[in-house]
């Protein structure tokens, strides 16, 4: 089988991922026989992944099948069940890296990380927003989180991110409860992409944009990922959005990851019949 998901609109505007991945020697990020179950079938079961420097995780499934509960739980949000995730701390020049334990870490540890090194995209755009802070002063406020200090540089980045993200820079005094949908979780990105973080985590973060949109926003993510290094895990329902970005997939139905490869080799040779359901449904659309 070599089935091609459509990309349409997308694939005219953005060329496709690299295919060679730079791995380095130690993963960033190691998830290892993680569970977290609210009750039986809600919420996810043993899933185990590494991720490295530059790479792109997608995680693709059924509404329900526990995307959003595994992605908090392996950001440092959702305590898990069972199972461990190790994160690698540090930069790769210092030569001080260290292998740490999201889990076994202080709490005001595990903040600390995610407001340095790692960023989180929500899945409802408030949820990652300070609502009643101007759209400025949510980015700013990352920035001042890492140690900036001078105004005029903060708010200078503050208006070259929003330009990044197309939001008109006019808008930077006004509050993210006056902005649509659309625009919030653009700032949502932006404020989270601001300080270069060397781990992202989106939940479906190009819900509600349009398809121009949307495609210079993936345009964004692949230079960031490419010239920074910069590592996603992202959940998403759209294949498009997955093919276009990510370099592995992971599929989940039920709580449980049914398949696990190679983008390409998932979308376009299918094994397990979830999956097939899943790329011929798209391809019926
Ligand atoms: N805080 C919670 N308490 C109890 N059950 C929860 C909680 N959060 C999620 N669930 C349940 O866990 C299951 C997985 O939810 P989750 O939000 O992770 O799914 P999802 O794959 O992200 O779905 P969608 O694609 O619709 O966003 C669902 O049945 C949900 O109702
Ligand atoms: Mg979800």
């Amino acid at each position: 089988m070599n089935q091609q998901v459509s990309t349409s609109t997308l694939a005219d505007t953005i060329a496709r991922p690299e295919t060679t991945i730079k791995v380095k020697e130690q993963p960033l990020l190691s998830v290892q026989n993680l569970s977290k179950l609210y009750a039986p079938g809600k919420g996810f079961s043993e899933v185990s992944f590494e991720l490295y420097p530059g790479e792109v995780l997608g995680i693709v499934g059924e509404s329900g099948s526990g995307k959003s509960t595994l992605l908090q739980a392996i950001s440092g949000r959702l305590a898990p069940d069972e199972g461990e995730v190790l994160y690698l701390r540090g930069s790769a020049d210092s030569q001080l890296q260290q292998v740490v334990s999201l889990y076994r870490m202080a709490e005001s540890q595990r903040r600390q990380l995610l407001r340095t090194d790692w960023g989180v995209v929500h899945q409802h755009p408030l949820d990652g927003l300070r609502p009643r802070v101007s759209a400025g002063g949510n980015i700013g406020e990352r920035l001042m989180a890492v140690g900036q200090r001078h105004y005029g540089s903060i708010r200078e980045q503050a208006l070259q991110w929003l330009q990044d993200v197309e939001i008109p820079v006019d808008r930077i005094d006004d509050m993210p409860v006056t902005f649509s949908g659309g625009m919030q979780q653009r700032l949502q990105i932006a404020r989270n992409l601001v300080t270069h973080p060397k781990l992202i985590f989106m939940d479906e973060p190009t819900g509600g944009l349009d398809v121009s949109v949307q495609a210079r926003l993936l345009d964004l993510l692949r230079r960031l990922v490419s010239e920074l290094g910069l590592a996603v895990v992202i959940v998403t329902h759209d294949l498009a959005v997955a093919r276009l970005l990510a370099h592995r997939l992971m599929v989940m139905k039920q709580s449980r990851v049914v398949e696990t490869g190679l983008t390409d080799q998932v979308l376009d040779d299918p094994q397990h019949p979830y999956t097939q359901l899943l790329v011929s449904s798209v391809l019926q659309s």
